[in-house]
């Protein structure tokens, strides 16, 4: 019976309204409903409707009131299971009874008393039972509903930036409760590891914190380790111990700082966590994360916190990003803007620890990077923050240059005069016409650092990364991802490395979505008649925003291949660091070639004498001839030029670029000869011919292929040779069809877009109607076989 109410039948399949998934098909349904989850919500819902069935709702009681004085009370009317109260004490509580009679006989007594007040007993509320939901908690949504309510009385765009501040920002109380948490935990930890340090970080003091933030510490434990080493050469033992080194006795005796592991004194600090420190719970250590962490919360100051070892550069960096509030002051107020338009478009704000999305840290680079590329700039660079900060203000950690003004005062005020209205609208213009898979931003330069600087051999990239810096570390290359910003002071750290291609695709859909609605008179202009305007619009959830203009898919028939770095072979890498300027030119010609292969080889198509397959290996011939020539005269760097960053309203102004290093005169003509050549390549136009059904039943001839051999392992189109016999099988044994005609030109776009080749298809000839049906086919296939060709050099180079 209740199985029929959680499922629901729909157009395509099922959905489970207990589990909140869809279901595909009928055998799909009966191995869900079996399954193990939702097994487990149906014994939770039957023991919450039990529970609630047995209890009453109380209220009106002394705040000091206990659960025992509760239970002693209601034991009166039956057996008593349990007392539960709710977090604020004293405001209400359930009671529990063994039974339902019992609730009954509660209820039909008119009146109440416990200690000379009279309670109030209610029946419980029958709820509908849900998932605890990962979406938006209500209360966030009412704190939602009351912002725009304040926003739209506001008079301008600016007035409403400035009302989100006010809204979220820590207020004194707050700060004083996160000061007294430190302190607190200062004093603990000093006992166990004496002069240690607790240093907080991250939102709770960068200046762009709000209310529900976590606190982020640091403990600092350089000075416990110098005291550790004196203790021992001096040989104190036991008895003769100060009061601070019989501490050490009971800690430091069982660890050697100098030795231990990160997660092995984190153990320790989770171990005094627990036991030491008053009020805080839930202490849990993640050992596997970037930098392990223990996280716990605090019950009564109702607070997160996350304690690190080993992240003195974070607390560097959020001087530099209270440093940057401090110069100026439009600053603050576009951060906060920005950073809830990325949570409620779900771009930035990974719920528990690392996900596809944004951190807020990275999206706050992203806003201090476009204010370095405002024209007149609104903030300075990293690098000429260092030339501005004096002798004393010289700061090294783990060898990078940490060195910047300590003061605001020490900076020049900027000549920027632009009001945050149109400062939010700029951001919007820049990162929607930004090429995020070619660039890597780097705030120590304020520009973007070409791509193929960090294509070359490991240690060149580090170079690359760390040319500004005086003193560079010597490490591994950055994580290149589909979006990619350097940390200004961990040069070989991409802040954004966890991003997916979706979360960066979705990131600049949004923003070119945003620039579009700032266009409008509803973004600039408060609405006469009461109707949401300004940044009420903007913030809106993706559901409430309106849906997307559909793309009429049936005519606009486009495949993308995005450039991944990371998936490209050294040599291939190397080829594009020597191509410059040029390499989106040499890049397109190996996607071709790639794509020329999949059509041709993989899946059967016949090319027709229209394809100007000659075209194509004319260039890619001279690509890779420019390429490997220059590898030979030059193992130089070769530098590009300045990639134009437009703002808004049409006015542009390109991302400084210095020079890089010298080229021979030489070199510099033939990189000039490949640029031109290279940098915009004609397009390329195929005409082929498919005589079979390829894409229909693909999967079912490929198990049946693959049974007898351990190749399962790969997906589909992750090995050439798999989907060649697959193709062939479909040729040999299914039925030919009437000749599909199709032509397909090829672009590589780039430089105010993401880079990638765009593909678009036109079906000449199709008597049977089924070229939408391979274009599907296409759509998926397509990207992932040129990938995996591509990640493959040896099989570009022989078909060029
Ligand atoms: P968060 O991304 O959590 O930023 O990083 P936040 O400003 O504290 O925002 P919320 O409200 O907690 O989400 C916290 C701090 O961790 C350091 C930075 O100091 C940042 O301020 N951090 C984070 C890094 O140093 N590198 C990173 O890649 C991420």
């Amino acid at each position: 019976m209740e199985l029929d109410k959680d499922i629901q039948t729909k157009q395509r399949g099922f959905h489970c309204n207990l589990c909140n998934v869809n279901i595909p098909n009928k055998p799909s349904l009966e191995d869900h409903v079996k399954g193990k989850k939702h097994q487990h919500l149906l014994r939770l819902r039957a023991q919450r409707k039990a529970q609630e069935e047995n209890s009453v709702f109380v209220s009106g009681f002394k705040p000091d009131t206990s659960q025992t004085d509760l239970k002693e009370y209601f034991t009166q009317f039956g057996p008593v299971v349990d007392v539960i109260m709710d977090k604020d004490k004293g405001v209400y509580a359930i009671v529990e009874f063994s039974e339902p009679k019992n609730v009954q006989t509660a209820l039909e007594q008119l009146q109440h008393q416990l200690n000379g007040l009279q309670l109030r007993v209610k029946p419980r509320e029958r709820k509908d039972f849900k998932l605890s939901s990962r979406g938006k908690p209500q209360n966030t949504q009412i704190s939602l509903d009351k912002l725009n309510h304040q926003l739209c009385k506001a008079t301008s765009v600016n007035e409403q930036m400035e009302k989100v501040v006010e809204f979220f920002e820590l207020n004194d109380h707050e700060k004083k409760v996160r000061d007294l948490l430190v302190q607190l935990l200062q004093e603990v930890f000093t006992e166990f590891f004496p002069d240690c340090q607790i240093l907080p970080f991250g939102s709770s003091v960068n200046t762009f914190g709000i209310h529900s933030c976590d606190l982020d510490l640091f403990l600092e434990l350089e000075n416990t380790k110098a005291f550790q080493a004196r203790a021992k050469t001096t040989g104190l033992t036991g008895e003769n111990q100060s009061e601070d080194c019989q501490s050490e006795d009971s800690i430091l005796s069982d660890i050697d700082l100098s030795t231990a592991t990160p997660v092995e004194i984190l153990e320790l600090v989770a171990a005094i966590l627990r036991k030491c420190v008053p009020g805080v719970h839930k202490v849990q250590t993640l050992s596997t994360a970037r930098l392990p962490v223990v996280k716990f919360s605090h019950r009564e100051l109702n607070l997160q916190g996350d304690i690190t070892i080993n992240n003195r550069l974070a607390v560097r960096n959020t001087r530099f990003l209270q440093l940057c509030s401090g110069i100026d002051s439009r600053l603050r107020p576009l951060v906060y803007a920005i950073r809830l338009w990325a949570k409620q478009k779900q771009l930035a704000g990974n719920l528990s620890g690392p996900g596809p999305l944004l951190n807020n840290y990275a999206l706050t680079l992203l806003v201090i990077f476009y204010l370095q590329n405002r024209d007149p700039l609104v903030l300075p660079t990293v690098n000429q923050l260092k030339d501005m900060a004096c002798e004393e203000e010289e700061c090294v950690i783990e060898e990078r240059d940490c060195t910047f003004p300590s003061q605001p005062f020490s900076v020049p005020p900027s000549k920027n005069t632009e009001d945050l209205c149109t400062l939010l609208f700029g951001f919007f213009t820049f990162y929607s016409q930004f090429d995020f898979p070619a660039s890597v931003v780097s705030l120590r330069d304020g520009r973007v650092l070409p791509i193929t600087d960090f294509l070359r051999s490991d240690e060149e990239a580090v170079n690359a990364a760390e040319a500004s810096s005086p003193k560079p570390k010597r490490s591994s290359a950055p994580k290149l991802g589909p979006m990619n910003v350097l940390d200004p002071f961990e040069q070989n750290h991409n802040v954004a490395g966890n991003l997916n291609e979706r979360t960066q695709k979705n990131f600049k859909r949004e923003c070119c979505d945003a620039e579009k609605y700032c266009r409008s008179l509803q973004y600039q202009r408060k609405s006469a008649k009461g109707k949401s305007w300004g940044l009420v619009r903007l913030f809106a959830p993706p559901s409430e925003a309106g849906p997307r203009p559909k793309v009429e898919t049936e005519k606009i028939m486009e495949v993308g291949i995005s450039f991944k770095a990371a998936i490209l072979p050294e040599p291939l890498r190397a080829q594009l660091a020597l191509a410059g300027k040029g390499f989106r030119g040499l890049w397109f010609a190996k996607v071709c070639s790639a794509v020329q292969m999949v059509f041709q080889d993989i899946l059967k198509c016949s090319p027709s004498e229209e394809t100007r397959t000659a075209d194509l290996s004319q260039s890619l011939d001279k690509a890779n001839r420019d390429g490997n020539e220059m590898e030979v005269n030059n193992n130089q760097s070769l530098e590009d030029a300045a990639p134009q960053a437009k703002s808004e309203a049409g006015k542009k102004r390109p991302l400084i670029m210095e020079e890089g290093p010298s080229t021979s005169t030489a070199t510099q003509a033939k990189r000039q000869k490949l640029d031109v050549d290279m940098e915009h390549p004609e397009p390329v136009h195929w005409t082929w011919t498919q005589r079979n059904c390829v894409w229909a039943g693909r999967r079912k001839v490929r198990r049946d292929l693959l049974k007898t051999s351990d190749e399962t392992s790969k997906p589909e189109g992750g090995c050439v040779d798999i989907e060649s016999r697959v193709t062939q099988s479909i040729v040999e044994n299914e039925e030919k069809i009437p000749g599909l005609l199709f032509k397909v030109d090829a672009e590589v776009v780039g430089g105010n877009e993401n880079t990638m080749v765009v593909l678009r298809f036109h079906p000449s000839h199709d008597t049977a109607g089924i070229f939408q049906d391979f274009f599907h086919f296409l759509e998926s296939f397509l990207p992932k076989m040129a990938e995996t060709i591509l990640g493959r050099a040896e099989d570009v180079t022989e078909m060029s």
